[in-house]
């Protein structure tokens, strides 16, 4: 049983195809997928989606990307959105100065927003954080956020930040690239972090993993990033499965 903590079914490249994904899921032992929303307009169709499927779940919120687009009337939107079902965190919120698609006053403010709506709708939060690793962590202490609960989503920190993370009761994400030949810092964080406190995902569309790199990523191929975690950490597979999955359905309150 395998937890994609982290995938945009909801993107446009699975529009001819989305439910032979989601087979293909199923048949290579993946039971949950958390699809966050990357906008308003994600955020409607990631719930959608986990009403149309079993097994996913959703996740709304407006990506640093689309701080551009937050406003108090979709800030409000978002808040209707937190009390449907199968709603279980805000996401996906953060920092992205790799990009800055969005100016990085605005990605603050947006990021700080959604903070605050966690928690008042006390929902844990999903955590893109793209070279501004300083400032999220400030961001995050400042506004408490990990009282309601913190997952940072394909985690390309240091290792060292990512053991005070973990000493603030926060979650670190896996995604594809802990596969690739250059993931030298991202095996470091795997080997530090102790596996109460992983997670794994695909990112899909983004970030396939080794041996798809350059294909369209799918839920099906969580399973590389679990066996190159249980290589790393020298324990079997069925014991990062068992407790991948365990520590996602703890974080995300999923019975
Ligand atoms: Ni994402």
């Amino acid at each position: 049983m395998l937890f994609d903590s982290h995938a945009h079914l909801d993107a446009r490249k699975f529009d001819n195809d989305r439910d032979d994904v989601i087979r293909r899921a199923k048949e290579s032992g993946v039971s949950y997928i958390m699809n966050p929303g990357a906008d308003f307009e994600s955020s409607v169709k990631s719930v959608e989606l986990a009403s149309k499927y079993d097994m996913i779940y959703a996740a709304v919120g407006v990506h640093p990307h689309d701080a551009k687009t937050m406003d108090d009337m979709i800030l409000q939107l978002l808040k209707g959105l937190t009390k449907k079902p199968k709603v279980m965190a805000v996401g996906e919120i953060g920092l992205d100065f790799h990009y800055d698609y969005s100016p990085r006053d605005i990605q603050r403010k947006c990021f700080r927003e959604q903070i605050g709506l966690a928690k008042e709708v006390n929902l844990p939060i999903i955590v893109h954080d793209r070279k501004a690793n300083n400032e999220v962590m400030s961001i995050l202490r400042e506004e408490k956020a990990f009282d309601v609960g913190v997952l940072m989503h394909c985690y390309s920190g240091s290792a060292e930040l990512a053991s005070q993370y973990v000493h603030k009761g926060a979650y670190i994400s896996i995604a594809g690239p802990v596969t690739f030949k250059s993931a030298r810092k991202t095996v470091e964080v795997v080997k530090t972090v102790p596996l109460d406190y992983l997670m794994i995902e695909t990112d899909s569309p983004y970030l396939t993993p080794h041996p798809y790199r350059g294909k369209r990523n799918e839920s099906s191929y969580v399973k590389y990033v679990a066996e190159k975690i249980a290589e790393i950490k020298e324990i079997s597979l069925e014991e990062v499965i068992e407790k991948t999955t365990e520590n996602a359905k703890r974080y995300f309150k999923i019975k």
